[in-house]
């Protein structure tokens, strides 16, 4: 079909808009990717201290996705959806004015998951928090909510969301991948740690 190339297209060039990048960059506080971890997404914006700017990214990368799942739904239906979900993801993490060297996808996780099933979304969240709070990881949030996400898919939504969030969550565990040696190393940094400093 024809409207799945076009939601694949439409998630992907939403997915890739670097908001984080971008509003660190207008803020005048340099190349993100100079700081902290490196990366462009929600908790390393928080890094530079900024506590606004942090919410900002948040707001903007979980609504990038939630926006082209919402406008594939309205054009070309429920599928093309899924469709245009996995593809935003997959921008989000592989944009291409990037060199594909992107963000590790929670946030757009999340606006995924608020239109196309919300209370797995909610869920999502519920358990991302109950994490954060308890272990003041946010990557090990991240990657406990996402293993979950595909079960609690499939018990409340079905076979199709639960293959969605599937192939979202392996590529969320691979953009992990050095979150996750740091966590097995025990030198993860915490939520609230000291401001980082430029690399
Ligand atoms: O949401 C991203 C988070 O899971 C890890 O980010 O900057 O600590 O690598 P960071």
């Amino acid at each position: 079909e024809i409207t799945n190339i076009f939601a694949a297209i439409l998630g992907y060039l939403l997915g890739s808009i670097p908001f984080g990048l971008l509003l660190t960059r207008f803020a005048g506080l340099g190349d993100i990717r100079s700081i902290g971890s490196g990366n462009i997404g929600t908790t390393n914006v928080l890094r530079t201290g900024n506590k606004g700017l942090a919410a900002a990214t948040l707001l903007l990368d979980v609504g990038k996705a939630a926006l082209a799942v919402l406008l594939a739904r309205y054009f070309w239906g429920e599928l093309p959806a899924m469709i245009a979900g996995v593809f935003a993801f997959l921008g989000h993490c592989f944009p291409a004015w990037l060199g594909f060297r992107g963000g590790k996808g929670v946030a757009t996780y999340i606006g995924i998951l608020l239109v196309l099933f919300w209370p797995v979304g909610l869920i999502f969240c519920a358990v991302w928090l109950i994490i954060a709070f308890a272990q003041r990881y946010s990557s090990l949030a991240a990657l406990t909510a996402s293993v979950t996400a595909p079960l609690f898919a499939y018990a409340f939504s079905g076979v199709a969301l639960a293959i969605t969030c599937t192939l979202i969550t392996l590529v969320l565990m691979f953009q992990h991948r050095t979150n996750i040696a740091r966590l097995l190393a025990g030198t993860e940094t915490k939520i609230g740690a000291a401001k980082a400093a430029r690399k």
